[in-house]
């Protein structure tokens, strides 16, 4: 017999399915309440609900466990390249040596960007924010590539694939060139995906950057953190977006927009600038704990806390022992690293951080790291939109195999109930409209 579940409503009993996952995890399957009940199920934030099943990332958050296609962080970390990780999320496998190289060829056939595609970047202001360059640059590139909105068969979503992790990876370095008033440095075929990435950031036409192996593994390490992360706000976005039918690039383009903001990918950019406010200040860090805590202060502890994790976030652990390793390797002393490890000891030791289990994630480090590299602040969430491409991929080509219907919510209406429409000269303000002001009862808008 199938497990189910019951729910009464209004005097009435309703069996449902449940479904479990390959570890276990149980769900009461809801899809056909409203069809047999009238009633749908209200979740602020979809905190407690599934969007969809998927077989690619496992997080358990009360263990901190973090899995790609099953196989712990910890040992991606240890052992995987950026594009071996893509391939792996993307494919389900990791690939054979035949495969990687082949996956890796088609990396560097994809680097460079049409010419038409350069110009645009002549288009926005030195100071454009790098996030909002990459999303529309992402979205641009497909009106050069037909065939990916056309995408009919396996090889032409590998090519699609393949062309959105190198380009955006292009993309990136041009538009923090864009950004800072430096001519855009093309890419080079002999070098890996991380050293040409930073070739392109850092080159300049009279100097040629020799990127550091150290660096180079560094930033490596950041991406496969980054690579994946379950049914977060950005990947709900890109699934969303593929669920209406939209190609590759747009519903990737859309996911770098769900990153931008500071309580998701923009946490790292908020993470480094509350540091610096500490060490500017000189507020200590325990005063500044206190104002966390205060709620009308309106301030988080930024790089703590998480949806899921009610534990040590996995990444955030192995970046704060990359942190020292390659500050310590670079000869970098970092202030902000000091304050970074004292925030931390003083919000784990205090009750309000230890009832509500908020503990640092990858953010809280990861900043540091990237400052190491070279990284400007401005470009930080674009180098997580980089590392998380190979996760979009990997649950666009989910939904696109056919495991969605289109995504389309309910929700519980709380306006008015049905009235008359009012003839324009019969109207009062009901209430003061933001942005005007009531003289003796008419709206004059400023
Ligand atoms: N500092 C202080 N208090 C916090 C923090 C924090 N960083 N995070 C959560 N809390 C408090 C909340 O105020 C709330 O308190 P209450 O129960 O008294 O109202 C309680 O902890 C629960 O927090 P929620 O906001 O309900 O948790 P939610 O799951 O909605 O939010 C989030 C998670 C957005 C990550 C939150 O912890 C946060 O804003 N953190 C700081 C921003 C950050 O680091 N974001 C990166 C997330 S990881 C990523 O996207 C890669």
């Amino acid at each position: 017999m199938p497990e189910t579940a019951t729910l009464q409503v209004r005097g009435k009993t309703y069996t449902l399915p449940v479904v479990v996952g390959s570890e276990g995890e149980v769900a009461i399957d809801i899809s056909k309440l409203r069809a047999e009940s009238g009633v749908i199920t209200l979740d602020d934030g979809y905190a407690n609900t599934g969007s969809c099943q998927s077989a690619i990332t496992f997080i358990d958050g009360e263990r901190g466990i973090l899995r790609y296609r099953g196989i712990p962080i910890e040992q991606i970390a240890e052992h995987s390249t950026f594009p071996e990780t893509a391939w792996l999320l993307i494919y389900g496998e990791l690939p054979t040596a035949d495969q990687l190289e082949c996956w890796s060829n088609l990396l560097t056939r994809h680097e460079m960007l049409h010419e038409g595609l350069y110009k645009h970047f002549d288009g926005f202001p030195s100071g454009g924010h790098p996030m909002a360059i990459l999303s529309a640059m992402i979205n641009a590139t497909s009106t050069y590539n037909p065939d990916i909105i056309r995408m009919e068969s396996p090889e032409t979503f590998q090519s699609a694939a393949a062309r959105l992790l190198s380009k955006t990876r292009t993309i990136a370095a041009a538009a923090y060139k864009t950004s800072i008033g430096q001519p855009l440095i093309y890419p080079k075929p002999h070098l890996d995906y991380c050293s040409n990435f930073l070739h392109m950031m850092f080159s300049i036409p009279f100097k040629e950057y020799e990127p550091d192996p150290d660096i180079v593994s560094a930033l490596s390490l950041i991406l496969v953190l980054h690579a994946d992360h379950e049914q977060n706000c950005s990947t709900s976005t890109v699934r969303m977006v593929a669920s209406s039918g939209a190609n590759l690039f747009a519903s990737c383009a859309a996911g770098v927009c769900a990153l931008w903001g500071p309580l998701h990918g923009g946490a790292n950019t908020a993470v480094i600038e509350m540091l610096q406010y500490i060490v500017d200040s000189g507020i200590s860090v325990k005063d500044y704990v206190e104002k966390v805590k205060d709620k009308t202060s309106n301030i988080k502890l930024m790089g703590f806390g998480h949806r899921v994790y009610k534990n040590y976030d996995p990444r955030a652990k192995i970046i704060k022992q990359a942190a020292d390793r390659v500050l310590a390797k670079l000869q970098i002393h970092d202030p902000l690293l000091d304050v970074a490890r004292r925030l931390e000891e003083v919000a784990l030791a205090d009750p309000y951080f230890k009832e509500k289990k908020l503990y640092p994630n990858v953010d809280f480090y990861s900043g540091i790291i990237m400052r190491a590299i070279g990284i400007p602040l401005d470009m930080f969430t674009v180098m997580f939109a980089i590392g998380r491409m190979p996760g979009w991929i990997a649950n666009w080509k989910e939904v696109w195999e056919g495991q969605s219907r289109i995504y389309r919510p309910r929700q519980i209406y709380t306006g008015p109930v049905e009235r008359s429409y009012i003839p324009i000269d019969q109207r009062r303000p009901a209430v003061a409209v933001p942005g005007s002001t009531t003289v003796t009862g008419q709206v004059v808008c400023r």
